[in-house]
């Protein structure tokens, strides 16, 4: 068998294949590692038949829907996934066929109700069922902690002591455990009754994990992140560094024109001299009126250097062909001693 497990940050993925035939299964993929993914695949020669998530997951982006498309391979949830990219759907007991392997699914609801634990031979890919020292929540959306004790407790911890366990998250480099380890050690696991345990489950008072709205509303529509945004519109935009602005000012070009998208009050406390202002909330609407030549280079300003990357690109793609961001935005501006200038568009003044 082929294994090999792959970590970013403290998620954890796996890639388990069938060394005959060369089919293999990719578990819980992050949208962090996609290279290393295609790159391990095609490094041991493998093809992988199934993308398969352990949960909708509420604290990781996944990758699932961006990898299904390259790889060509289904996307397996279980049968009370949400998400609008499931390829197949499985329920407790099927197996999945990979080569010579078999992977048998096990519904393990509890910390989402589409949960589910993959067991093949020695081992079995927890998700968030069950992790080295913990479980996972039951406080987040279709968490239940009734329906983790049984999971846990009437399914999982049954599998013989020696399965090693991987899960789908572990953030102390442990790497894995066995049932048995988790069994003795795991401090959740030791409340075995039913209503102690599920009193603690809901004692925990945990905080929210960050990007809770983000990571569920990408992964159950298959949306992206803003992240991606963002690296979708860099990739089609050309920046302009704070240097090669501060060398342009005094140039007095006619086909240069810089735009700040600030809103009115931030453009008011400080801009570059000679930046005209249109909103980003406005750009689509007033960018005709406001340069009705299409083959000005635009450059485009905000704070960071985000909003205005989104503009440039926004301006491209309604022609405005030589639209380019200011690298580093007005922060970057101000931080580096470049002087404010604090007076009206100069469109405006004629
Ligand atoms: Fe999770």
């Amino acid at each position: 068998m082929f294994f090999q497990q792959i970590a970013d940050g403290g998620c954890q993925s796996y890639i388990v294949g069938c060394e005959a035939t060369c089919g293999a299964v990719l578990i819980d993929p992050a949208l962090g590692r996609i290279d290393r993914y295609l790159g391990i695949a095609s490094r041991e020669g493998l093809r992988i038949r199934y993308i398969v998530e352990t949960h909708t997951h509420a604290d990781h982006f996944s990758a699932a829907r961006q990898l299904r498309e390259r790889l060509d391979a289904p996307v397996v949830m279980h049968r009370d996934s949400g998400a609008s990219h499931v390829d197949m759907h499985a329920e407790d007991g099927h197996l999945l066929a990979v080569g010579d392997l078999r992977l048998r699914i096990m519904h393990t609801p509890g910390h989402t109700r589409d949960s589910m634990c993959i067991h093949v031979d020695d081992r079995v890919f927890t998700g968030d069922t069950l992790l080295i020292g913990g479980t996972g929540r039951t406080d987040l959306p279709t968490g239940d902690p009734e329906q983790l004790y049984d999971s846990l407790f009437g399914k999982l911890l049954r599998l013989p002591g020696e399965t090693l366990m991987f899960p789908a998250h572990d953030y102390k480099g442990n790497g894995h455990s066995t049932i048995a380890a988790e069994l003795e050690t795991n401090p959740r696991l030791q409340k075995k009754d039913r209503a102690e345990f599920v009193r603690m489950m809901r004692g925990l008072n945990l905080s929210a994990p960050t990007h809770l709205t983000e990571a569920l509303r990408t992964n159950l529509t298959g949306g992206k992140t803003v992240r991606q945004l963002l690296s979708d519109a860099a990739a089609e935009t050309p920046f302009i560094s704070l240097e090669e602005l501060s060398a342009r000012l005094g140039q007095q070009r006619n086909d240069f024109v810089i735009l700040d998208v600030r809103e009115r009050d931030a453009y008011a406390r400080g801009h570059v001299a000679g930046a005209r202002h249109l909103a980003r909330g406005q750009l689509e609407l007033k960018v005709d009126e406001t340069f009705p030549d299409p083959d000005l280079e635009i450059l485009t300003i905000c704070e960071l250097g985000k909003i205005s990357t989104l503009a440039a690109a926004t301006l491209r793609q309604l022609g405005f062909h030589r639209a380019v961001a200011l690298d580093g935005g007005m922060k970057g501006w101000r931080e580096a001693g470049y002087p404010l200038d604090h007076g009206e568009d100069p469109a405006l003044m004629i």
